[in-house]
C-alpha cells in the first residue's frame, strides 16, 4: 500500500440483514488531499465512513486509515482520525466553548491544554465573537463549523464530514467550505461525503461515486462534469408546438446537440460561453415571439452523473420507507433571466 494514501479500501462489505450496505466498495485518498464520496440517499456513504473511522466492524474486504488496518488497530486509528457524524453532536444547552471543553475532556486533554486548544480552534472556526453564547442560539453554518471544530480538537491526520452542509442555507454552506480548506491547508486529510456534485466540486481533488455500495466512478471533479457534458442551458415553453423553433435558436447558439423533452415541454444543450449564450436565446426568442415559460443555465448535478453512469435517476430507486428523509438537491437553476 502506498505512503500517499491517507485511506485505502479495498472490497469493503458490510451487511445488515439481507441488506448489503457495502459490496465491494473500494476507494484510495491521496495524503493532504479533499476527497468527495458522492452518492444519493442509501447509497453506503455513512456505512462506508463508520467502517473507516472504526465505529461498525467490516463483513469482508479491508481497509486502512494513516497507514494502519482499522480492524486491527483500531484503536490507533482513532488516535488519528477526527469525525463529524451526518447529524451535529453539540450540545444545545451549553456555549460553544463549553462544548468544545467537554470534547477536550472526552478526549482526556488536561484542563489547561484543553482550554488552549479550544480558544485556537474557536479562532480558528470564526466562533471566538460567538464562544460564550449557547449553541441553541446558532445559526446551522455556526452549529456546523462548531462540529468541525470539536472533530478536530486532537489535530486528527484525517478528518472524516459525513454530509457537512446538508440541509445548510448557501452562505452557511459557503463557511463550512472555507474552514474544510484552511483545514487542508494545515495538512489535514478530508474525506468528506455529499449528495451534492457542486459541494463535490468546490471542495475535492478527487471524486468517487457510490451507489448500492459500489463505487461507480473515481475521478476528478472535470472528469466527471465532462462526462456529463457541463452546463447546459434549458429552456421551458409553454405550448410543445414551440419546440421545433426553440431547438432551431438553441442549436444555432450553443456549441452541443440540444435534446428536447417532449413530456416536459423542455429543449436543453451543453453550453461553454454561459451567460452570453442565455442572454443570445432569451433574445431570439423573444424577437420570434415564443413564449418561454422558463430559461435558465442549470450545472450538471449529481442526478446528471448517475443518469450517464447508470442509466438511471438517483430517485428512479424506490426509497427506503425506514431511512430519514433528507433534502434532495437544492435547485440547480443559476441565472434566470426573464425572456
Ligand atoms: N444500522 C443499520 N441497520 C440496517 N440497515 C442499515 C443500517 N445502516 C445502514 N443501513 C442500510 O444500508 C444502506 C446504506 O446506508 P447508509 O446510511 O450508509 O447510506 P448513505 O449513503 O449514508 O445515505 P444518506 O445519504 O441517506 O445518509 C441503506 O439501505 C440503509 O438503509
Ligand atoms: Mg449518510
Amino acid at each position: 500500500m502506498s505512503e500517499k494514501h491517507a485511506v485505502r479500501a479495498e472490497g469493503l462489505e458490510k451487511r445488515y440483514g439481507d441488506k448489503r450496505a457495502l459490496d465491494g466498495f473500494d476507494l484510495a485518498v491521496r495524503e493532504g488531499t479533499v476527497h468527495g464520496l458522492l452518492g444519493p440517499n442509501g447509497a453506503g456513504k455513512t456505512t462506508a465512513v463508520r467502517i473507516l473511522s472504526t465505529l461498525v466492524r467490516l463483513d469482508g474486504g479491508r481497509a486502512e486509515v494513516a497507514g494502519l488496518d482499522v480492524a486491527r488497530r483500531a484503536r490507533d486509528v482513532r488516535a488519528r482520525i477526527g469525525l463529524t457524524g451526518q447529524y451535529a453532536a453539540v450540545d444545545e444547552v451549553l456555549t460553544g466553548r463549553q462544548n468544545l471543553e467537554m470534547f477536550g475532556r472526552l478526549f482526556h486533554l488536561g484542563g489547561r491544554r484543553a482550554r488552549a486548544r479550544v480558544v485556537e480552534l474557536l479562532e480558528r472556526f470564526d466562533l471566538t465573537d460567538a464562544a460564550d453564547l449557547g449553541v441553541g442560539k446558532y445559526s446551522g453554518g455556526m452549529r456546523r463549523r462548531l462540529d468541525l471544530a470539536a472533530s478536530m480538537i486532537l489535530a486528527p491526520s484525517v478528518l472524516f464530514l459525513d454530509e457537512p452542509t446538508t440541509g445548510l442555507d448557501p452562505r452557511s454552506r459557503g463557511e463550512v467550505w472555507e474552514s474544510v480548506r484552511a483545514l487542508v491547508a494545515d495538512g489535514t486529510t478530508v474525506l468528506l461525503t455529499t449528495q451534492y456534485l457542486e459541494e463535490a466540486d468546490r471542495l475535492a481533488s478527487r471524486i468517487t461515486v457510490i451507489d448500492q455500495g459500489r463505487t461507480i466512478a473515481d475521478d476528478t471533479p472535470d472528469g466527471l462534469k465532462n462526462l456529463v457534458g457541463g452546463d447546459r442551458i434549458e429552456v421551458v415553453v409553454a405550448d410543445r408546438a414551440e419546440l421545433p423553433s426553440v431547438v432551431k435558436t438553441v442549436a444555432r447558439v450553443c456549441e452541443g446537440e440540444p435534446e428536447t423533452d417532449e413530456e416536459g415541454l423542455r429543449v436543453h444543450a451543453p453550453v461553454t460561453d454561459r451567460v452570453p449564450a442565455l442572454t443570445e436565446v432569451a433574445r431570439t426568442l423573444q424577437d420570434e415571439g415564443v413564449a418561454v415559460e422558463d430559461i435558465g443555465l442549470r450545472r450538471p448535478s449529481l442526478d446528471d452523473v448517475f443518469l450517464r453512469l447508470t442509466g438511471h435517476r438517483t430517485s428512479a430507486r424506490a426509497a427506503d420507507p425506514s431511512e430519514p428523509s433528507e433534502p434532495t438537491e437544492p435547485a440547480e437553476k443559476e441565472e434566470v433571466v426573464a425572456a
